[in-house]
């Protein structure tokens, strides 16, 4: 299926003028060559007044999204949800969550989409459902229920079950009791998300036939989240104390983790065209590797964490940012693919942790971050609002929270005698909530987000960060932002080209070289706040600057604070 030829032939048409013969590259895929822009629906902007963003207020930003020049939108879970985790908890995946609007309004924003030229990506949540899905309430009703099986259970005659830690519980524990049948249910989130049971093949049938209901309406992709956790050893053998600390080791790629992947390759993405992306990537590069290199069928492209994770409350080293990517890119130059991000709905805000929030440098290092993303290998993730260079709001009060994740740590740490300040100041840094402030539009109430009472505070910055703001000024960070995705689709080699490190050592500037074809691009950037320089073998007198996030000329090997410059040589 070739739904998008006729965006083939007008790239063609219009990108004729590739440096490069563009026939002669292996593997060449539309999904390597698409920007991806996250949109977080909840916050996005809201339509019908309920202070909770919907499909219709997506719908009314299309040309804006369009505008943007990215060519494939990743939208999180917008399916039926009692929103536990703002609908990573799925009460029915063929269905439309209430707040979000209907089904109709789904089927206007996909064609409005690839009306523009845009694909659609949605979210899977199938490692574990909502507590509210019929499944479960079936499951849970008796043990003897067809259901039951759908589920992970531990029968409490057997006594307590091994310990599982879970990430979003207030006990940390994974298994909850249930009276109604006398025995524990598994859950890695939250006791409203229990783990669905992949080891049981119709649960797996389900899925592949759910899966199918919406590539049959035209999506374009599916991010599987948290599915490297899917697998279990249901023989539940004891896990080493303290093993928490670690527990992707012992969660990630488990038992036949990847039989099923390859059965959903089958089944479902060998019918469609669709783009695949798993959200982690297990806990090396075989396991990255075993699940997207393409002789293997199973996934696309890894979304691996090795990257993100790196920027803590206390800030990150530059070299060793730069190790990471390029340790990554090393392992996957010659099979597989990989994301390239530095934020998502998971974490605090690009721009506050990567680069620097102050008003004398938010521009900058949004624009030199944002650089960094559109230059590497890779497919590019960019998460809503950063676009804007849209910063961390940093709650303080326990009560401005939403996650449940926060919440629920927060009582954790209550119920256990934690210093609660010292837990609120890091909170206030690290948590999911401050990219999930609303998206701020223009300088009216509620930055234009909603008529009604925002379900999360929007960040009083609005007033002066703001889309309508950033349109109007061409040196905005909206505008940079364009120029840089327009700079990305112009050149193959930034897609496919090798990547080379240069002046590796220095502690400030990321230096590298993109090639394809005898066509070389060099990105400098300047990871400070103060001036900073570059030692580099050859010289750029005859380069081409080809963007920069500085008026004026460049001045080579010196940049200025947070400078980006990508020169053609
Ligand atoms: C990963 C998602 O990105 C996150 O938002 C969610 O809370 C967990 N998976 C559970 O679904």
């Amino acid at each position: 299926m070739r739904k998008f030829w006729w965006i083939e032939l007008v790239t063609a048409a219009l990108f004729g003028s590739y440096h490069t013969d563009a026939q002669n590259i292996e593997g060449r895929k539309w999904w390597k060559e698409a920007i991806v822009y996250q949109i977080y629906p909840r916050s996005f902007k809201d339509q019908d007044g309920d202070g909770i963003g919907d499909l219709k207020g997506i719908i009314s930003k299309l040309d804006y999204i369009q505008s943007l020049g990215v060519n494939v939108v990743w939208l999180n879970p917008v399916y039926s949800s009692p929103n536990d985790d703002n609908g990573y908890d799925v009460s029915d995946y063929r269905d439309i969550m209430k707040d979000f609007g209907t089904m109709a309004d789904f089927d206007s924003l996909l064609s409005g989409m690839h009306r523009r030229g845009i694909r659609l990506v949605m979210d899977l949540v199938v490692n574990h459902s909502s507590d509210e899905h019929e499944w479960f309430r079936q499951s849970r009703s008796s043990r003897t229920n067809p259901y039951r099986e759908y589920y992970h259970w531990w029968n409490a005659e057997n006594g307590k079950p091994p310990y599982r830690y879970s990430l979003f519980d207030v006990n940390h524990d994974a298994w909850r009791y249930d009276s109604l049948t006398n025995a524990y249910y598994l859950h890695y989130f939250s006791r409203k998300q229990p783990d669905l049971n992949w080891e049981n093949p119709k649960l797996r049938q389900e899925v592949y036939d759910l899966m199918k209901f919406w590539a049959d309406k035209g999506i374009d992709g599916f991010r599987l989240d948290a599915f490297q956790f899917a697998a279990k050893d249901t023989t539940w053998p004891q896990f080493p104390a303290g093993f928490e600390k670690d527990f992707s080791r012992y969660y990630a790629m488990q038992g036949n983790l990847h039989g099923y992947l390859q059965q959903m390759y089958q089944e479902v993405f060998s019918k469609y065209d669709l783009m695949t992306v798993a959200e982690g990537a297990g806990n090396s590069f075989e396991d990255a590797h075993n699940l997207v290199d393409s002789n293997r069928h199973e996934l696309d492209m890894a979304y691996a964490f090795e990257g993100v994770d790196l920027a803590g409350p206390e800030g990150y080293s530059v070299r060793q940012f730069k190790e990471v990517f390029s340790r990554w890119d090393s392992a996957f130059a010659h099979s597989g693919w990989l994301s390239i991000f530095l934020a998502n709905h998971d974490q605090a805000r690009m721009v506050s942790r990567f680069g620097n929030d102050s008003p004398a440098f938010r521009a900058v290092s949004s624009e030199m971050l944002t650089t960094f993303i559109m230059t590497m290998r890779g497919t590019p993730y960019y998460y809503n609002g950063d676009e804007l260079g849209m910063t961390d709001i940093r709650f303080h009060d326990i009560s401005d929270y939403r996650d449940v994740s926060a919440l629920n740590e927060y009582e954790h740490a209550r119920r256990t005698g934690a210093d609660l300040k010292a837990f609120l100041d890091r909170l206030a840094i690290t948590s999911r909530d401050n990219g999930r402030t609303p998206f701020q539009w223009d300088r009216s109430a509620n930055g234009g987000f909603t008529s009604g009472r925002p379900w999360i505070k929007v960040n009083p910055n609005y007033t002066t960060i703001n889309e309508a703001a950033e349109e109007s000024d061409p040196s905005s960070v909206l505008n940079y932002f364009r120029k840089a995705v327009r700079l990305r689709k112009e050149h193959l080699a930034l897609v496919y080209g090798t990547y080379a490190l240069l002046d590796r050592d220095n502690p400030d500037v990321y230096a590298y070289t993109r090639e394809l074809d005898g066509q070389k691009f060099m990105i400098l950037l300047n990871f400070r706040s103060r001036p900073a320089s570059c030692h580099l073998d050859a010289g750029l007198a005859h380069a081409k600057l080809l963007l920069d996030n500085y008026p004026g000329p460049a001045r080579g090997v010196v940049l200025r604070p947070y400078e980006a410059a990508v020169y053609q040589l």
